[in-house]
């Protein structure tokens, strides 16, 4: 009897592996399934977790399924088979509606070429995902997010008034806005010089550090490796999956091998 209490109080509920705000098992994606000469095999097979409050970087060649995976990810695309927990709860299966609530209540996007409203203010596309949501006192909390990517003086300013990186701290600002668990970043800095992205990046760490699961989809192998852990895809698989410097120096000595083999050839 006293082995089973034991037993009992010792089972960390906390670190219950179902903790983990993203579970992806065999997930597969393929575009245009009902037509095989158009179809594309993008996600093949891919299992992985991200604990709370990591930070992943997913990299690999173009073409190799980073964005499909991100976009499942953000609940923005359906996967053809697999399965996706997402907070706990199996997404894979719901109705677009459903999705859009789960979306909305647990992702913020950040794409690399901003997707502004370009005849809205930066506070008003900030403003945007809660009304969706219906929510409360959305100036006021649209205000502080801009506050909180240092642009709470450029509220009013319309997109084509901003320089690039204070848009896209706008769109961070967008994500941020419900309060996400999940950000999820595809090339957030490609379309920024080096100066800007890095200040993006900064932004983005700190947000991490906050507490926010950051998964951000790169091509740049020093960004890669800033961050906690790197995936490395090719052809809709996992090539890689660690620490980031690891991963991110074995990716790059392997196509240091395949550059030489092709100058061999
Ligand atoms: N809507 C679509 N319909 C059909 N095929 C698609 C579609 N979107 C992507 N693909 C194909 O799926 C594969 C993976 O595309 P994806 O955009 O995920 O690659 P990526 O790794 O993000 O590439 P990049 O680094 O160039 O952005 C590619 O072969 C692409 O041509
Ligand atoms: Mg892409």
């Amino acid at each position: 009897m006293t082995t089973k209490t034991k037993t009992a109080q010792s089972t960390p509920t906390r670190s219950a592996p179902t903790s983990d705000p993203v579970v992806i098992e065999d997930l597969i994606k393929v575009y245009n399934p009902h037509r095989p000469e158009l179809a594309v095999r993008a996600v093949d097979g891919i299992s992985f977790r991200v604990a709370r409050g990591e930070a992943l970087a997913i990299i690999g060649p173009s073409g190799c399924g980073k964005s499909t995976l991100l976009q499942i990810l953000g609940c923005l695309d359906r996967p053809t088979s697999g399965r996706y927990v997402l907070e706990g709860k199996d997404v894979a299966r719901l109705s677009e509606d459903e999705l859009a609530r789960v979306r909305n209540r647990h992702i913020g996007f950040v794409f690399q070429s901003f997707n502004l409203l370009p005849r809205m203010s930066a506070l008003e596309n900030v403003e945007l995902p809660l009304l969706y949501g219906a929510q409360q006192e959305t100036r006021e909390r649209a205000r502080a997010a801009l506050a909180k990517v240092g642009l709470a003086d450029r509220g009013h300013h319309m997109p084509n008034e901003l320089s690039g990186g204070q848009r896209q701290r706008v769109a961070i600002a967008r994500a941020l806005v419900t309060e996400p668990s999940i950000l999820l970043c595809d090339e957030p800095t490609g379309a920024l010089d080096s100066r800007t992205g890095r200040e993006v990046l900064e932004l983005l760490g700190r947000l991490n550090a906050e507490g926010t699961t950051l998964i951000m989809v790169t091509h740049d192998l020093l960004i890669a490796r800033s961050l906690g852990r790197a995936i490395a895809l090719r052809d809709g698989r996992i090539l890689m999956d660690g620490a980031s410097a690891e991963v991110v120096a074995e990716f790059d000595r392997l196509h240091a091998e395949s550059a030489q083999t092709e100058v061999a050839a």
